[in-house]
């Protein structure tokens, strides 16, 4: 099954296909591809990473005046290189670009020999980087040489979904399995976007080569590991490449090297320096932030012309390998990524996941309990083998160490995996989905850990709230920062999935069926987390304080705080943001009564299901 499905991945039919198959041909089809004789080829990590490299090593982009300047740039690049692709985008402050791919990167090279600075001054310090801008030509216009077949590859490319339409595409599916698939089809990081993000490690690999020998600067995280949505923050790494040409212990002349002195480490002034040529050299990149103390040094900052939030850390393959470890999982059943985004998409939606680090849970051990779940071993079969199996597998080739010796070791080519080892499960997204909350209702939090290593809950060896083992390094717990109170949120929270999934699956469609009331529009959003009064204080109940008699509201809220939280100060101000939220929410509501009725269902069917 995963075979049919990766093959049609990789050639952009899925959606098609899908479109013409409901749940129970889905599983027909999988029995079929299963003993056809001609198996198709998982690609490995490396080779999507080395493709991407490469097709970044031969591309720019370009600032433009508007789309319709498509014409114009073709027809001068192509006088210089042939154009293999142009795409265009826009950033967060509405400028154009387009990413232009050549032949080859020889062709990049001419196209860069022909550019010029905008500083006429002799002391000006040019930077060669794949950013450029498209200048006006003064005098009279060039004939421009397009050929009829040639057009933008995608306009707009990097805009995510408007919200509005994607609910009014899932309101008409069919199936909550077709719920899922059309949320993942139309939220998951597109090309473009990852060509972007290869792009802006690119530059930085460029200016780098100028100090260094032997650096490589490759994404990791989201970008990369086929759970990433449109709009995902870039995680970079600088690492050190060690290549055969370097460590030949044969060759007799060796570079002299700058040792590094003074009693910081090295990694942390070596952030600095990236820190201070970031901020000074490199074109697009503003808000440079370092944070340089931590366990692991990063530099954040925001790429304007990509369009994009980066991390950039230091010397971290762990991050790499991980990565590549959540991207072969994802690739060996076609379901596991749609699964783990309506999952995600459902965490953000009731407040368990957060943009902001802090005592709640991130959407990597998120994903790493949806693989757990999926390598369960329930009536209908299980999706995905145990990492521990990966390792078992595991080749020559395979054996991998990171830093401070992490051994990285593990099965990379699927294609030597048994097709009995996994996908067993004939489940659709619609079961799984309800499965995954109905597991995780019942998960023994208090004894067990996850580990998808072992594929089982293994025991907890310490009493923090929740445990999910660091599958390359087994000693660590991926949550250790997730608090007692935000345990409790993901158990209450998993239970009211369950039902809610259950209620609104069954029976007529209403606006809210299947996947949607697991969901919210971006316009209720603000109404909802309203309703959430006090953030830091979820587990309390809104629609409770609303049933209450005025005098006791106060009383009551007071107590409940006082559960949740430790000190008289802390309670005094929660109590005052709840207040103002209160009269804010009943002018909000009169409001609502005169000006709009279906917002004001809206609020009474929010009130009425969803608050916690
Ligand atoms: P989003 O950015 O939320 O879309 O997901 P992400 O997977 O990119 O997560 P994040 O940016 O938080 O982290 C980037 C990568 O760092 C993850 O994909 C993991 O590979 C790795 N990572 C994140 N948290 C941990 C952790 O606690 N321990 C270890 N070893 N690696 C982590
Ligand atoms: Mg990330």
């Amino acid at each position: 099954m995963s075979v049919l499905f990766q093959t049609v991945i990789n050639t952009g039919r899925l959606y098609s296909l899908r479109k013409t198959l409901n749940a129970s041909s889905y599983c027909k089809c999988v029995t079929v591809r299963r003993f056809s004789d001609v198996p198709s080829k998982f690609k490995t990590f490396d080779e999507v990473v080395t493709q991407r490299r490469q097709e970044a090593r031969r591309s720019i982009v370009v600032q433009v005046n508007s789309d319709s300047s498509f014409k114009e740039l073709y027809s001068y690049c192509s006088k210089y290189a042939s154009v293999s692709g142009v795409h265009h985008y826009k950033n967060n402050a509405e400028e154009h670009f387009m990413l232009i791919e050549f032949g080859s990167e020889e062709n990049l090279k001419d196209v860069l020999r022909s550019c010029s600075s905008h500083h006429k001054d002799l002391d000006v310090m040019a930077l060669q980087s794949p950013f450029l801008w498209f200048r006006a030509v003064s005098g009279k216009k060039e004939i421009l040489t397009v050929p009829d077949d040639k057009s933008l590859l995608i306009t707009n490319g990097t805009l995510p979904v408007d919200e509005d339409q994607l609910f009014a595409e899932l309101l008409a599916c069919e199936t909550v399995s077709d719920q899922i698939q059309t949320l993942y089809d139309k939220t998951m990081l597109n090309d473009l976007g990852i060509r972007l993000r290869y792009m802006v490690a690119r530059q930085l690999e460029i200016m780098f080569d100028s100090l260094y020998a032997n650096i490589a600067v490759r994404p990791f995280g989201s970008s990369v590991n086929g759970f990433g949505r449109i709009g995902c923050d870039l995680d970079l790494v600088l690492t050190n490449v060690l290549t055969e040409e370097l460590s030949d212990p044969e060759k007799r002349l060796v570079y002299q090297e700058k040792k590094c002195e003074g009693g910081r480490s090295p990694w942390q002034r070596h952030m600095e320096l990236v820190g201070e040529l970031l901020e000074l050299r490199v074109p697009g990149v503003t808000r440079v932030q370092r944070i340089l103390h931590a366990r692991v040094p990063i530099v954040k900052y925001a790429h304007d012309l990509a369009g994009l939030d980066v991390d950039l850390c230091y010397s971290n393959m762990s991050g790499i390998y991980m990565s590549e470890l959540l991207w072969l999982f994802g690739s060996l059943d076609p379901r596991v990524r749609p699964l783990t985004f309506a999952v995600r998409r459902w965490a953000q939606t009731v407040g368990l996941t957060n943009p902001h680090p802090g005592r709640w849970i991130t959407n990597f051990p998120l994903t790493l309990m949806v693989l757990f779940f999926l390598q369960q071993k329930t009536k209908d079969g299980f999706v995905l083998p145990s990492f521990k199996y990966l390792i078992r597998k595991a080749e020559k080739d395979d054996i991998k160490l990171a830093e401070d010796n992490v051994n990285c070791t593990f099965l990379r080519d699927l294609n030597k995996l048994p097709t009995e080892s996994y996908a067993q499960s004939s489940s659709n997204l619609q079961s799984l989905l309800l499965q995954f909350f109905e597991f995780y209702s019942q998960f023994d939090f208090n004894d067990k850990a996850i580990s998808i290593n072992e594929g089982t809950p293994v025991r907890k060896p310490n009493a923090l709230p929740l445990y999910i083992v660091n599958p390359l390094e087994q000693a660590l717990n991926v949550s250790r920062n997730v608090s007692y109170e935000e345990c409790e949120r993901l158990r209450t929270e998993v239970r009211n999935a369950a039902w809610q999934l259950e209620s609104s699956s069954e029976g007529s469609k209403g606006d809210d069926w299947g996947l949607l009331g697991l969901l919210e529009r971006r316009t209720t959003r603000g109404l909802k987390k309203l309703l959430r009064v006090g953030n830091s204080h979820r587990l309390v109940s809104v629609k409770d304080l609303f049933n209450e008699k005025e005098d006791d509201k106060q009383d009551s809220l007071r107590s409940k705080l006082q559960r949740l939280t430790k000190t008289d100060k802390e309670v005094d101000q929660s109590v005052k943001e709840m207040k103002v939220a209160m009269i804010k929410e009943e002018r909000k509501e009169q409001k609502l009564k005169f000006k709009n009725s279906q917002v004001a269902n809206e609020v009474y069917r929010i009130r009425r299901d969803k608050i916690v």
